[in-house]
């Protein structure tokens, strides 16, 4: 027998798959909040689910191509559930809608809805009208409204720490990114709308927030006098929230580093010694042709700077690879770069021509064997300076926040304020608290910890020295 998916009463599987940044994290938690009326609950696998969104990231041409692949392997699932006399709607949310609505249409015809990033709060008409139709529905405006003011208050919080989107979009083209094709133009959530999703939050039990962005750290929201409000403003006003214990912003842009900000990270004690704040390359001619608008010597005199408010700030950054008409000196230069700042941790990537992005086209494309060398080059002194830096916390007291139970029994998973993750043995109801840990042991990618005895003092963060 056919279920009648048009009867709100019948509980529905919801299958959410994300890919790409924390806004995408974040925007398929709102797709959960958005659904949950219609009787959708979610569920980790996409065997027998009612609905399967994919939402998707368009930053490498691997991480578009990923998206094709998972769609293959759901139309014989969507095949097995229409055998049972199920309907399964298959959508698919994020960056590739954006980019490649049209393209999808014909070339996964599995796919019932094509949603973009600005419109998903409509995806509740837009999931009925999918029932309805026989082609796939396709909604991938720039609406003149804001989703933020049609989204229903968050309601899927997943432990003590939650993402907080605050900004969205981007202006600066760089001319290897997509950001802001699938984006559309930066925007910013008025300052009181962010205050009370933050106090939400807190309400029910999160007690670390990461504001997001594409370009965060641009943020200018309506503040509650009329004049628009700073990041810093934004970041003094949620530390004034009770219960809010930690503060974090991703992903910053060296250009919208003001002095504001980083004022902020020597007085906010509930704002993180943690920063990621992208470079891309080290080479000046690199920058200029990837229009970053800085210079190698711009940011590391910003390091310095935040350096100076916070001591023991860990830096955390992006580079790319192999940009068009990158020689062995211009990656030399990003070696240079990469050992005069040190970083705690940091992503790297090979260049990805992007359709639509002027660099894609730019004659003198960097082979891929060369791309792969240098990637290993750079890599190898990014990961050393990570387990230097690991290395260097060890013997230190940190407080630690508990934010998952760890696989192993009596085990907890936190991390510190560097955002290291720490394995300690503890037990589930710690999991929320924020306790001093001695960090005993470390690898490349986490640390080893006890929890210190209560009475324990807990060290002064800037007594950690990075090797
Ligand atoms: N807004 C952030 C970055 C967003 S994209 C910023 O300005 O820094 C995340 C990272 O993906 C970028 O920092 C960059 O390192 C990488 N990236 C973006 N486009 C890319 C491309 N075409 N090829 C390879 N890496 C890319
Ligand atoms: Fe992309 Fe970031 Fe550059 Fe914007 S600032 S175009 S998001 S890399
Ligand atoms: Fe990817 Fe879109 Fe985020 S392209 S990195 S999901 S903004």
């Amino acid at each position: 027998m056919k279920r009648h998916h048009s009867d709100p009463r019948l509980p529905r599987k919801l299958y959410i798959k994300t890919y790409g940044c924390q806004m995408n994290v974040y925007d398929s938690g709102r797709m959960a909040d958005l659904l949950a009326p219609l009787g959708y609950a979610a569920t980790d696998a996409p065997e027998g689910a009612d609905l399967v969104i994919l939402n998707t990231c368009h930053i490498r041409e691997k991480a578009a191509e990923k998206v094709y692949s998972e769609l293959g392997r759901l139309r014989i699932l969507k095949e097995e559930s229409a055998e049972r006399g199920n309907q399964m709607l298959i959508a698919v949310a994020g960056c590739v809608a954006q980019a490649e609505s049209e393209e999808m249409r014909r070339r996964a015809p599995v796919v019932d809805l094509i949603v973009g990033p600005q419109t998903y709060h409509r995806l509740p008409e837009l999931v009925a009208r999918a029932h309805r139709s026989t082609g796939a529905v396709l909604d991938t405006e720039f609406p003149a409204e804001s989703k933020f003011d049609h989204l229903p208050d968050t309601q899927a919080v997943d432990g003590p720490s939650a993402f907080l989107s605050v900004q969205e979009g981007c202006d600066k083209f760089c001319t290897f990114c997509v950001v802001p094709y699938t984006r559309g133009s930066e925007f910013s959530r008025p300052a009181q709308a962010v205050l009370a999703e933050a106090r939400r939050l807190v309400a029910s039990g999160v007690r670390e927030i990461t504001l997001l962005g594409q370009n965060v750290n641009a943020y200018h929201g309506e503040g509650p006098e009329g004049r628009d409000w700073s990041l810093a403003r934004l970041i003094y006003g949620l530390a004034e929230i009770d219960g809010l214990a930690r503060i974090r912003y991703t992903t910053s842009h060296p250009r919208d580093m003001d002095d504001a900000l980083i004022k902020a990270h020597g007085e906010v004690d509930a704002l993180m010694p943690y920063l990621h704040l992208p470079v891309q390359s080290g080479s000046d001619t690199i920058l200029k042709a990837m229009n970053r608008r800085h210079t190698a010597d711009d940011y590391r005199h910003l390091i310095d700077r935040i350096r100076n408010a916070r001591p023991d700030i860990a830096m955390s950054g992006d580079f790319i690879v192999g940009f068009p008409g990158e020689s062995d000196l211009d990656f030399a230069d990003t070696l240079k770069l990469v050992t005069d700042v040190t970083y705690a941790s940091a992503f790297s990537f090979k260049y990805s021509a992007r359709p639509g992005t002027p660099a894609s086209t730019a004659g003198q494309q960097v082979p891929e064997a060369v791309k792969t060398d240098r990637l290993a080059a750079l890599q190898q002194i990014l990961d050393a300076q990570q387990v230097a830096f690991n290395h260097a916390t060890v013997g230190c007291q940190a407080p630690v926040l508990f934010e998952r139970i760890g696989r192993r029994q009596g085990q907890m998973v936190g991390r510190t304020p560097w955002l290291q993750a720490v394995y300690v043995e503890a037990g589930p109801e710690m999991l929320g608290q924020i306790a001093p840990v001695t960090l005993v042991g470390a690898n490349a990618k986490s640390l080893t910890g006890t929890l210190a005895s209560p009475a324990g003092e807990t060290a002064h963060p800037t007594t950690v020295q990075v090797a």
